[in-house]
């Protein structure tokens, strides 16, 4: 019999703070128009100082193991664009931070914002090796651009955590998988900056062609057919891309892109994204819970995800939702995850980017100013510290 491998169970985190794109719009010179309409975006995340990758992703992490334990989990795989360390792994704080046993196996993964769809195919290969086991797949990131820059408007926040086993509870991860690969400089970060180089407008033509080669892969691996989709989740730099690049999929299936068209299949995969932003590795997964969330019954019927990393790899793949998926979602808990955060001014939100820390500026302790569970309390002799607060 084959194995069914999938996501037993996703929950996901954002950071302290919202920013009203309303109020980075004049700063801009722009009608605010621009940012709602032009790149579907109407609000960002913006962390606050004592928040980092690692306390997002082990923030949505520590969801999962509430409910379910951390009984069987043999790896932690952390995938993540804004890595805090180039040596050592993001995932060895969070297996400390969830007392998960010293047997865990713990790694990061990079490519940019397709290093989630990394880490689920490697928890999904390492399942099937080891059926009993679980992996926890985090992915996890903090968008930010030059201030100033025309990527100031697509920053953003959050982490996605998956728990990863043989008869999953969500949605089966299908087998076919279709992938591009090829060496672009749209979007790269060398390790001395914190902010990465970008080429916006060759990154969407880029993204925009990879769609189209992984979609050809998928099709020559004998994946479903176009017709067999009931929903399409993709990576959302912002969301208009998901329509930019729905509207490829759907002329190479020779199928109209006509508006209502692209409504009905995408509008239910934005509204967390939207009020999020960018978060790389996580926003194809924060694209998945949005559309789980507010979509109809997708029971037994396949889900399209298309993830893109620049630089780039796509792949294109599908899940499928198992019966009784939806009793195991936090729709409400995810909507007020959003409406929690605190609203910051554009002064505030300046200021922070002109306080962050970029390392080798001696110690540093942090103002406790994030309510959530994980905090980063500070830097000392190079080192993050960071605590766990029973909430
Ligand atoms: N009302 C409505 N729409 C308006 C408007 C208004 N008043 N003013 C402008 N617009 C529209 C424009 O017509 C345009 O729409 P189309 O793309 O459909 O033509 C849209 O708003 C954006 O306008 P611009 O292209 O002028 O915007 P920009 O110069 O500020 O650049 C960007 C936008 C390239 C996305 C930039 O924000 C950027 O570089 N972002 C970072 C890179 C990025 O996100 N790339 C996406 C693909 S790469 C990827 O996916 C990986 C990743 O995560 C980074």
């Amino acid at each position: 019999m084959t194995l069914q491998i999938g996501i037993h169970d996703i929950a996901i985190a954002t950071g302290h703070y919202a920013l009203d794109l309303a109020l980075l719009a004049p700063v801009h010179g722009v009608d605010f128009d621009k940012f709602r309409v032009g790149l579907g975006q109407e609000v960002q995340t913006v962390v606050a100082p004592d928040e980092d990758i690692v306390t997002l992703g082990a923030a949505a992490a520590q969801q999962i193991l509430a409910r379910h334990g951390s009984e069987g989990i043999h790896t932690i795989l952390f995938a993540t664009e804004s890595g805090i360390d180039a040596s050592k792994a993001a995932a060895v704080y969070v297996q400390d931070l969830l007392g998960l046993p010293s047997t865990v196996r713990a790694v990061e993964l990079k490519q940019a914002c397709y290093g989630g769809t990394a880490a689920l195919q490697l928890a999904a290969a390492l399942v099937a090796r080891d059926p009993g086991g679980r992996v926890l797949v985090i992915a996890s990131d903090i968008a930010a651009y030059d201030l100033d820059s025309s990527g100031e408007s697509t920053q953003g926040a959050a982490a996605v955590a998956m728990l990863v086993s043989a008869e999953p509870a969500v949605a089966v991860l299908d087998p076919v998988s279709g992938v591009f690969t090829s060496n672009v400089m749209d979007f790269w970060r060398p390790t001395y900056r914190s902010t990465p180089r970008v080429d916006g407008k060759l990154s969407i033509s880029v993204y925009l062609d990879a769609v189209e080669h992984a979609w050809k892969d998928y099709e020559a691996k004998g994946g479903h057919s176009f017709t067999e989709f009931a929903a399409f989740c993709y990576h959302q730099p912002f969301t208009r891309m998901a329509y930019k690049a729905h509207t490829r999929l759907l002329e190479i299936n020779g199928c109209a892109a006509t508006p209502p068209r692209l409504e009905a299949d995408l509008a239910t995969t934005t509204h967390y994204n939207r009020r999020i932003g960018n978060s790389y590795t996580a926003s194809l997964y924060v694209g998945l819970v949005s559309s789980l969330d507010h979509g109809e019954d997708l029971t037994g019927r396949p889900v399209a995800m298309l993830s893109y990393g620049s630089g780039c790899v796509a792949e294109f793949f599908s899940v499928t939702p198992v019966a009784g998926y939806r009793d195991q979602l936090r729709a409400d808990a995810n909507r007020s995850l959003l409406a929690a955060r605190e609203p910051i001014t554009y002064d505030g939100y300046r200021q922070l980017r002109m306080r962050a820390r970029n390392g080798s500026d001696g110690d540093v302790a942090f103002d406790t100013v994030t309510t959530g569970r994980f905090r980063l309390s500070g830097v000392s002799d190079d080192k993050r510290i960071y605590l766990s607060l029973a909430r």
